[in-house]
């Protein structure tokens, strides 16, 4: 039997009933889940809360998304502009989350939340298209296969269930470990693809100590239960890493694992990222220092961060490192002339003198006058 049709009739089997060793404890806000019908909480099998990073106006898109939870505890967060797509292969699961559509609906005001069947690591393909499809035309031999695969190449490029920059952030509760291991780069590359730029990633997932052996991986069971599936816990950054994410960070790891299988370790993290930003590298003169405790950080541009020194940035490294989650570590600092700027960042490293941003705005800093 393959990885993904273990998965498939595990998370049946999930839908229908409780499947207790599928459930990981996690403490989810319990304001929103007030509204959630019992049979979706009762039935969820995440492993954090990913919703806690949703922001007003988000458009997010859910991978995974079984029950429903997690994407109706993010519309309630969204409000009245935002959006909330779940994506889930299993139509036992999809049925699950549906049921309960309308009804939600009501409740939170507003009808934000849509479920699609289909891949996460083809966010392109619509699974639903392809059925239909597949309702009116035979597949017997490699011609037809050919007229098939011609139609989804077609709708992916076409008509794609989730269009490239068109989400705000990304959130998954137990999921990418489930993902057949030869597929897992081509699924953070989708994740990259849909976002906006300046998009989030906020992931939950379940990861390993150590690497995970191969009879280990090949075992249904434990794959399909959220285990041998795990990426090793520095690999999982990694991948973000060389997909051209930044600000790459675990945010949460559970010091408690929730399995040990052989020895190894396999607890819940969640990681969070960013897609840069596709503006121009402009270097109008803003400087940053670093608060410290450490003596140095680098960032995964490559630049470097001297503690207490002011260090020349462009334009959108100033307002990741002073508008996004890292803003508690750096004072920001505005150039005190605005003149034209050049289109070359300084070299990693590189002080800016107090000359040029004296006088300038500051953020991040305490904000009181001195009144010696
Ligand atoms: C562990 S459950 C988590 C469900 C949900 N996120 C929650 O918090 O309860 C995994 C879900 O991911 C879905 N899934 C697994 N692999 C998938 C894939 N490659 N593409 C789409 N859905 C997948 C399963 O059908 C199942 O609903």
């Amino acid at each position: 039997m393959s990885m993904q049709a273990s998965v498939l009739d595990r998370y049946t089997e999930g839908a229908e009933s409780r499947q207790e060793d599928l459930c990981c404890p996690v403490n989810y806000n319990p304001e929103l889940l007030k509204l959630l019908p019992e049979e979706i909480i009762e039935k969820d099998y995440g492993c954090g809360d990913p919703s806690a990073y949703v922001r007003q106006g988000d458009t997010v898109l859910d991978l995974g998304s079984g029950g429903g939870k997690i994407c109706y505890m993010a519309a309630q967060l969204v409000g009245d502009e935002g959006h909330v797509i779940g994506v889930d292969m299993n139509d036992d699961m999809l049925a699950l989350a549906r049921k309960h559509q309308a009804g939600m609906a009501k409740k939170i005001g507003g009808d934000r939340v849509s479920f699609h069947k289909g891949y996460i690591q083809d966010l392109a393909l619509d699974l639903g298209a392809t059925e239909k499809w597949l309702a009116g035309h035979t597949v017997k031999n490699s011609g037809d296969l050919t007229a098939l695969k011609q139609f989804q190449h077609e709708q992916r490029h076409e008509h794609p269930l989730i269009a490239d920059n068109s989400v705000d952030l990304v959130v998954s509760n137990c999921v990418l470990n489930l993902v057949d291991a030869v597929e897992k780069d081509q699924l953070i590359h989708e994740i990259f693809r849909v976002l906006k730029p300046g998009g989030r990633v906020a992931i939950s997932d379940i990861v390993s100590d150590e690497e995970v052996p191969e009879h280990l991986q090949r075992d249904p069971e434990l794959w399909s239960g959220c285990i041998s599936g795990a990426f090793q816990e520095h690999a999982f950054i990694k991948v973000f890493l060389d997909a051209g994410f930044m600000g790459t960070a675990i945010d949460k790891w559970d010091e408690k694992p929730w399995q040990v299988v052989k020895g190894i370790e396999f607890r819940s993290v969640t990681l969070t990222a960013t897609k840069p930003e596709d503006t121009e590298c402009l270097d109008y003169g803003h400087a940053v220092i670093y608060k410290g405790p450490f003596s140095e950080v680098h960032d995964d541009d490559g630049h470097v961060y001297y503690r207490g020194e002011r260090m020349a940035v462009c334009q959108h490294t100033y307002r990741f490192l002073t508008e996004g989650p890292f803003s508690e570590y750096f004072i920001g600092i505005e150039p005190a002339n605005t003149s034209k700027p050049s289109k070359f960042c300084a070299p990693a490293g590189t002080r800016r003198p107090a000359s040029m941003t004296k006088g300038g705005t500051h953020s991040g800093s305490s904000g009181e006058a001195c009144c010696c």
